[in-house]
């Protein structure tokens, strides 16, 4: 049944069909319209405007949103949410003083995740899964990134790829799958860096490609993980079989990943929490995406992505959770954008707009999400009564949203 959301007090985020993109100095605005209506038909936005322009719609369903503020959903262009188990032990450990570094080195960490993941079973890890992407859709996800990278096996990366297939079929929201098996290597791997990128080149990526898994291809380009040339190995390789790059990337140190990423014109580079100068010079005119991911900051205490300094060379920027059990174990975009804000400096306009249409880009939907546009996939959220959407990132642990619509199905 088509929906009419009615007297709503902003709807924001107003774009044009056919701005994919938006750079620092972009990002400064957020159109709105006050008193507006919004018709929803199937899974598109059919139309919108003032409330003096509202159609009469005798078959839709009405809602009523006075006082409320319509926004896109929110896009989330990089998480791990397909997992097995948790790591609370290290979290723990951590708060008694163990670094995310020294926990990597005694065998936790990733390799720890990898563990379990190889130990349950695809249909216990799509029931662990998908109690999260349920969670994130009540949150105001509209659209998500997935990858694998816990598996560090054939069989396990498969494994995640095809319970993310399996997530996709299964609920109304978009959701891209990246693979990433060079996320760690593996323990028997740790003095033969090459031959764990030749299972991932030789065995891995033809498999994958087999099945039809992956949208994209990742590494964690890090000093003790994937060296540069390493992850441009993966790379190219991921680019015979037409998967774009999206790059873990100066999470602790700038070790030039970020030239070489937009020398392969990556679709986006990834936590960028240490940036120096020439980072910022590579990714200048570039098509590559800088994503931020400030509550892996806020949970492993590390810095924030220097957003102030990016915005203000006029670099574009997205926001994402990084959903993962070990350096975020949480999918709330409400918090990332409200962290943006707090600890970055961003204004809440920036935020919203790296949330939604910058995210949509950093997954290649922002010709069909990330803004109110005719035509569009219809995914919003609709929050509780506010005196302005300042109210978003300002009242950071309140919930706000009141109803959440994805392609046209009220969550
Ligand atoms: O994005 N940095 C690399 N990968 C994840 C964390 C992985 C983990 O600790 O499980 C991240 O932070
Ligand atoms: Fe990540």
């Amino acid at each position: 049944m088509p929906i009419l959301i009615t007297n709503i007090k902003e709807l924001l985020q107003i774009r044009e069909s056919g701005i994919t993109k938006l750079s620092g100095a972009e990002m400064a605005q957020l159109p709105l319209i006050n008193n507006a209506w919004l018709h929803l038909d199937g899974d598109i936005i059919k139309g919108f405007g003032t409330m003096d322009t509202c159609p009469t719609l005798p078959n839709a369903q009405l809602i009523d949103a006075t006082g409320k503020t319509v926004l896109p959903a929110w896009c989330d262009s990089h998480t791990h949410i397909v997992y097995a188990g948790n790591r609370e032990q290290e979290f723990v450990d951590r708060i008694n003083g163990l670094s995310y570094e020294e926990i990597a080195n005694r065998g936790g960490g990733i390799l720890n995740s990898a563990k379990k993941l190889n130990e349950t079973t695809e249909d216990d890890l799509f029931a662990q899964s998908k109690l999260r992407l349920e969670e994130v859709m009540q949150q105001g996800t509209g659209a998500v990134e997935i990858k694998s990278g816990y598996g560090l096996t054939v069989d396990g990366e498969l494994k995640m790829l095809r319970v993310i297939k399996r997530l996709r079929e299964a609920y109304p929201i978009a959701i891209k799958a990246t693979f990433l098996g060079a996320h760690a290597f593996p323990k028997e791997f740790k003095e033969d860096h090459s031959g764990y990128i030749d299972l991932i080149v030789n065995e891995m990526l033809p498999a994958i490609a087999e099945e039809k898994l992956a949208d994209y291809i990742d590494a964690f380009c890090e000093t003790g993980y994937f060296s540069v040339a390493e992850t441009e190995r993966i790379m190219d390789a991921g680019k015979k079989y037409g998967l774009r790059a999206k790059i873990h990337v100066n999470q602790f140190t700038a070790i030039d990943g970020i030239a070489a990423c937009v020398k392969h014109d990556a679709l986006s580079v990834d936590h960028l929490e240490i940036v120096t100068d020439e980072d910022i010079e590579a990714l200048k005119n570039s098509n590559t995406m800088p994503v931020a991911l400030p509550t892996c900051s806020f949970f492993i205490s590390i810095p924030y992505t220097p957003a102030r300094k990016m915005l203000d060379a006029g670099l574009p920027l997205a926001l994402a959770t990084d959903f993962n059990p070990g350096t975020t174990p949480s999918g709330n975009m409400n918090l990332v954008v409200a962290t943006a804000c707090i600890k970055m400096k961003m204004t809440p306009e920036e935020a919203i707009n790296a949330a939604t249409l910058n995210g949509a880009y950093a997954m290649r939907l922002s010709n069909s999400h990330g803004s109110i546009t005719v035509g569009k996939s219809a995914s919003i959220i609709i929050t509780k009564p506010l005196t302005s959407y300042y109210q978003l990132p300002y009242a950071f642990g309140s919930n706000l949203i009141d109803t959440v619509i994805i392609e046209g199905q009220i969550i």
